[in-house]
């Protein structure tokens, strides 16, 4: 694994403690006494499951930033539907990877019953696939607990939408305490996993937008025929170039206008986002630093901590 550079990482580290320093503040290596090898495990568990199912790594990444930017890093979207509860916020967008997230919690269950969070088990296995399929790691901070709410419509007022130009991109980062560098940094993500055509094929049809590749859009109408209400919506690769290793070949995606979303393509549409783009894609070490650095402060949105919330034995189900 290529490892950042002292320094690198202290740059890591210094943005983070800058950035924690403002909101609460969660200690490194929470569980040090009550969980000691919570974190191995649930590194080795991710690194086996990735091994069986590549697509899970994107799976977790992206199910750490659907919870944190609803609700906070709460493991809210994780909890299932219920009597009490018919529409939580996983009935509002289909996520991969909870079976995932199921086995993973049931291996720290295993050595410490009742002790690690949903939320950090999210946060670590987030961490954990970035490593496994990136190839670099960064400091998690834990000790996040347990949420007890969960609504559909908090996602959809929470969540930025593929359809989102630059400026509803920003403000949607900006509520969560995140800014431009992080919303492109993060958009890296976007170098792995998959997407359904409904998301993109308004860049296709009527007409090609000018905005991308034509040759490109030309590949993917291939897989996505015109939009027909009620038939399949089939998958692409997020990256048509290496689509299971996390890079910074999103950036170069963009600025060679192959990428998918209106938000994807949204990051050139301002000046600054538009930099960002063009430093990421010039230079792999300067994203990994950043990345790492905005998925630390990502990781810290709104957390529950001291005795508010709980920490979940069933990650979809509240203790009872
Ligand atoms: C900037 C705003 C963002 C928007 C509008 C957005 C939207 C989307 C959409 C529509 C998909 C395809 C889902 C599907 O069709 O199944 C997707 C996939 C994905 N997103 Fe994002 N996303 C954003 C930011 C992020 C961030 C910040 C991360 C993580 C740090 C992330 C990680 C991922 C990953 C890894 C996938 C692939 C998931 C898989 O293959 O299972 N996204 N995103």
């Amino acid at each position: 694994m290529v490892k950042l550079t002292c320094v690198q990482l202290l740059m890591v580290a210094f943005q983070a403690t800058l950035i924690t320093m403002s909101s609460a503040e969660l200690p490194y290596n929470f569980y040090s006494s009550s969980c000691p090898n919570a974190e191995e495990t649930i590194k080795n568990t991710v690194y086996n499951l990735i091994d069986g199912n590549p697509s899970i790594a994107a799976a977790l990444i992206r199910m750490h930033f659907h919870d944190c930017f609803v609700m906070g890093c709460d493991a809210s979207i994780l909890l299932d539907s219920s009597n009490s509860n018919p529409q939580p916020e996983k009935s509002a967008i289909p996520l991969a990877g909870y079976e995932a997230v199921d086995k993973i919690k049931a291996a720290v269950e295993a050595v410490c019953p009742l002790t690690v969070s949903c939320a950090d088990v999210l946060a670590f296995a987030a961490r954990d696939s970035v490593s496994k399929s990136a190839g670099f790691s960064y400091h998690v901070r834990s000790g996040r607990r347990d949420g007890n709410v969960s609504k559909a419509f908090s996602v959809v007022t929470n969540m930025p939408s593929p359809f989102f130009g630059i400026e509803d991109l920003v403000g949607s980062f900006t509520r969560k305490g995140l800014n431009v560098d992080d919303l492109v940094a993060l958009s890296g993500a976007h170098s792995i996993g998959v997407a359904h055509c409904s998301g993109f094929t308004n860049r296709l049809y009527p007409e090609v937008d000018t905005t991308m590749d034509s040759a490109y859009a030309t590949d993917l109408k291939k897989t996505c025929p015109a939009p027909v209400r009620g038939a399949p919506d089939p998958v692409v690769n997020n990256s048509a170039v290496a689509p299971t290793t996390l890079s910074n070949q999103f950036f170069k995606n963009a600025v060679a206008r192959r990428v998918l979303f209106t938000s994807d393509a949204a990051l050139l549409t301002r000046n600054d986002t538009g930099a960002k783009v063009q430093e990421n894609a010039a230079d792999s070490l300067l994203w990994k630093v950043r990345f790492a650095a905005s998925m630390v402060k990502m990781g810290n949105i709104e957390v529950l901590t001291g005795t508010n919330g709980q920490v979940r034995k069933f990650c979809r189900t509240i203790n009872s």
